[in-house]
């Protein structure tokens, strides 16, 4: 890659050659994906992303756009030794009062930033997840991150007011100035929240907040089974509107997390099933949980723990947040994000352990997720991280199920080839034909979502 007439468009300081610098953008989170690259750039605005994607388009040179780097399918690594475009230097937020308030962030802004700018102002961004200090507002939009509180407020989509973005050849598109209500034509938002960066890159984006609610209260429940944990969840969601988070786990994964950070279990570790549920809202939340029908059965369930100032929610919270770092210190773990329909989660949870050990017996499943929306991650430690066996089986089986697979990480290259599990040809087609109207010689992100 010559890079000397890009320099003299955009100056030298925007493009790193430093391969000590380079290295930290080439693998991913998990550290399944080693690629390489002579460049990284690194804009401050997006004119110069729009300047790089022009000179990208000319030379004919593939791009991969990079925000936090937390991806979870490999989708922002340079495989093949694309330029990497990082939008990490693109971090201006600017709020905007209103009823309801918004929020415009650059694309390389943090999710934990983000939030940070809403509480100021009295109010809350919808979108959190562990990753909150690293993942980035236009990496949440390309994967249309999920998270804790999407039972709540919805996924990333349901906050996006609109985008600004650059396509492959370098034009500027999107209107930042976010009328809620716009019915011209199609709806870009739509097209780039979830597009992984093969459509176009995203430079800013105008999102909706949400009333702060005043107090909030965490209950951890220690059970028996998968299915007193939903029943007791599917109850406190039907009857109580300050449920915002219904998280699962399991005896194995927590005691991983226990050892690993050194914590104590709750309970000694001794029950099998875990579940987590995050309640927020007006003034009296403990006592409209404690008031409501259900709340006689965390009275006469032996193991609850409340927590209700933020030091002691944190610590309940960290057994179910600390699980993904927790895996990755035993492994190289293979990551599935799957949902299922929520008349299937028992029997999936209850079964899915097994498929994996009929393909691979050494190997250990951790189950994890948000159960409140059917999303469960099905992480196995065991087999090399490119023997796909147990990927497939699990998905297959999913896909049986009715179920989808991939609820929030995206496809990225990590399911790239079990698209077809939930797509049929002719929506790969329409997808296929999408690409090639945004990246006409198909620069951005090559092999991510298409299996090639
Ligand atoms: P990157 O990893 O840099 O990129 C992800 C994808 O988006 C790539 O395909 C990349 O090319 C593309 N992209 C990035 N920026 C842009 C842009 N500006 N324009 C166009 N394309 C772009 N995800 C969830 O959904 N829910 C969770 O609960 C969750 N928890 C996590 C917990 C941990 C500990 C970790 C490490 C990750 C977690 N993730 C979760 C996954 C990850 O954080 C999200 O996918 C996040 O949205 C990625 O943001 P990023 O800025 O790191 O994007
Ligand atoms: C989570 O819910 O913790 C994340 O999606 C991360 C993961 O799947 O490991
Ligand atoms: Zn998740």
């Amino acid at each position: 890659m010559n890079l000397e007439s890009l320099k003299a468009i955009i100056g030298p300081n925007v493009i790193e050659e430093d391969q000590d610098i380079i290295s930290g953008a080439t693998s991913d989170w998990t550290r399944r994906y080693q690629g390489h690259s002579t460049a990284l750039a690194l804009p401050t605005s997006t004119s110069e992303v729009a300047e790089i994607l022009k000179w990208c388009s000319s030379n004919r040179i593939s791009v991969v756009p990079q925000g936090g780097n937390t991806g979870m399918v490999g989708g922002g690594v340079p495989m093949n030794g694309e330029l990497v475009l990082s939008l990490k230097k693109m971090t201006k937020i600017e709020f905007v009062d209103g009823a309801p308030a918004q929020l415009i962030a650059d694309a390389g802004a943090t999710l934990s930033t983000v939030q940070r700018e809403a509480a100021k102002n009295g109010w809350v961004y919808g979108v959190d997840f562990s990753a909150r200090e690293s993942a980035t507002i236009g990496g949440t939009i390309a994967t249309n991150a999920g998270g804790n509180h999407v039972i709540r407020y919805g996924d990333t989509r349901k906050q996006l007011i609109s985008v600004e973005a650059v396509t492959a050849e370098g034009i500027i598109v999107g209107d930042i100035r976010g009328l809620v209500k716009d019915n011209t034509g199609y709806h870009l938002p739509s097209f780039l929240c979830g597009s992984e960066g093969t459509l176009a890159v995203i430079t800013r984006a105008r999102l909706g907040l949400w009333a702060k609610p005043e107090e909030k209260v965490v209950v951890l429940v220690g059970l028996e089974s998968v299915e007193e944990a939903l029943d007791i969840a599917r109850l406190f969601a039907s009857t109580n509107q300050d449920m915002q988070a219904s998280e699962i786990f399991f005896q194995n994964g927590l005691a991983l997390v226990c050892n690993r950070f050194e914590i104590k279990p709750p309970w000694g570790g001794k029950h099998s099933t875990y579940l987590l549920l995050e309640f927020a809202g007006p003034k009296g939340v403990l006592e409209r949980i404690q008031a409501s029908n259900h709340g006689q059965i965390l009275q006469n369930t032996e193991s609850v723990a409340i927590g209700e100032d933020e030091a002691s929610r944190s610590r309940l919270w960290r057994y179910r947040s600390l699980h993904t770092e927790a895996i990755s210190g035993v492994g190289i773990p293979h990551k599935l994000d799957v949902t299922v329909p929520h008349h299937q989660l028992p029997y999936f949870m209850n079964t899915v352990g097994s498929i994996v050990e009929g393909c691979a017996s050494d190997s250990e499943t951790y189950l994890f997720g948000h159960a409140g929306d059917g999303n469960i991650h099905v992480n196995v430690i065991g087999p090399n991280e490119n023997d796909l066996t147990i990927d497939k089986a699990v998905l297959e089986f999913v896909s049986s199920l009715g179920g989808s697979i991939s609820a929030e990480h995206g496809i990225g290259r990590a399911k790239a080839a079990y698209l077809h599990l939930r797509r049929t040809p002719e929506e790969i087609r329409l997808f296929k034909d999408l690409k090639n109207v945004f990246d006409p010689i198909g620069i951005l992100n090559p092999g991510v979502i298409f299996f090639e």
